[in-house]
């Protein structure tokens, strides 16, 4: 992969993701379809004089997120005392909602942390060091969130080992027939962590392990069809997958009563929406991703419902400088 980020800038950004299907389900192997959005994250970092006392800077709210990013890139830049500085982030994506906030936020930091250090970094290696910080705040990810954000565009993800995740850009873009008629819907913050639904999961396959390896059979089948579908433009074949792409998540129990009534009505419109990540299992789930060849028709109901919605291009670009 070509390293697209500026090795010396010191303002560095990050867009956010949604899994077109996969989610859970790669946490435990199977394939997944990624894709960027274009809401952004960006970090500035300004070097201090060496005089100031450094832990007096930084803002209360980045001390817990500099307390898991600072010891990452010491161990790989060999670096014990990082001179001070200071950093401001300013977002465009909303938090814990299904977006991979906390991967644009790490892969921005340790990039800038490390073209502050002078430390070179190819963009692979980047990836994995964005991974060890998603394993801080996730438990156990799958690490597609982080290679997506890093490497941009939309992707195909597998991690077929715990140190061999096949990171594949997809060799076609999302067409705009689908592309265009999407619409995000925020169903706020989830009560639930990425790491609550992730054991929630993990739980329910050491109790009922048939239901979730059937959950895992049907995500492969239809992530696989959905590789199909996107590189044929076949809306019909998208909404179907899409319905039964959510019903399967709805059977491992990661999407909650009133996300799942939202998303019947969106069905029963002639649409399509399932949730996107970790999703919610009491209230809130996050983002969910609506489709529907008249999008009027699905931004209708997300304002009958009282939800936020918005619309943004998908496969953009990755980590980069600015
Ligand atoms: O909700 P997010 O953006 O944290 O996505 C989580 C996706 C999972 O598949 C549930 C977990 C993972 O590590 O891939």
């Amino acid at each position: 992969m070509m390293n697209k980020f500026a090795p010396t800038a010191l303002k560095i950004s990050a867009p956010c993701k949604v899994h077109l299907l996969g989610e859970h389900a790669v946490v435990y192997g199977k394939p997944a379809i990624l894709t960027t959005v274009n809401l952004r994250l960006t970090i500035t970092l300004e070097p201090l004089p060496s005089s100031i006392a450094r832990d007096d800077l930084i803002d209360p709210d980045l001390e817990k997120l500099k307390q898991v990013i600072e010891p990452i890139v010491k161990i790989y830049s060999k670096i014990n005392k990082i001179p001070p500085y200071k950093i401001k982030v300013e977002s465009q994506i909303p938090i814990g909602s299904g977006l991979g906030s906390s991967a644009a936020i790490s892969a921005c930091y340790i990039a800038v942390l490390l073209n502050f250090l002078k430390v070179k970094c190819d963009i692979n290696t980047l990836n994995g060091l964005v991974y060890e910080a998603e394993k801080v705040f996730h438990g156990n990810p799958s690490g597609a969130d982080n290679a997506t954000i890093v490497f941009g565009e939309s992707i195909w993800y597998r991690k077929e080992s715990a140190d061999l995740k096949l990171i594949h850009l997809l060799p076609f873009s999302i067409p705009s027939k689908l592309a265009d008629n999407f619409i995000l819907i925020n169903t706020g913050k989830p009560q639930e962590t990425t790491k609550d639904m992730v054991l929630l999961v993990k739980d329910l396959y050491e109790k009922k392990p048939k239901i979730v390896n059937a959950f895992l059979e049907n995500q492969e089948r239809l992530v696989r069809n959905l590789l199909d579908v996107l590189k044929n433009e076949d809306e019909k074949e998208f909404i179907r997958i899409i319905r039964e792409g959510e019903k399967n998540l709805e059977s491992i129990g990661v999407c909650s009563p009133q996300v799942k009534k939202l998303i019947r009505e969106i069905e029963k419109a002639g649409g399509a929406a399932k949730i996107c990540g970790a999703g919610g299992k009491t209230k809130a789930t996050g983002i969910v991703l609506a489709y529907h060849k008249d999008k009027k028709m699905i931004e209708k109901i997300a304002k009958e419902n009282g939800l936020n919605y918005f619309t943004a291009a998908l496969g953009v670009e990755g980590l980069r400088q600015g």
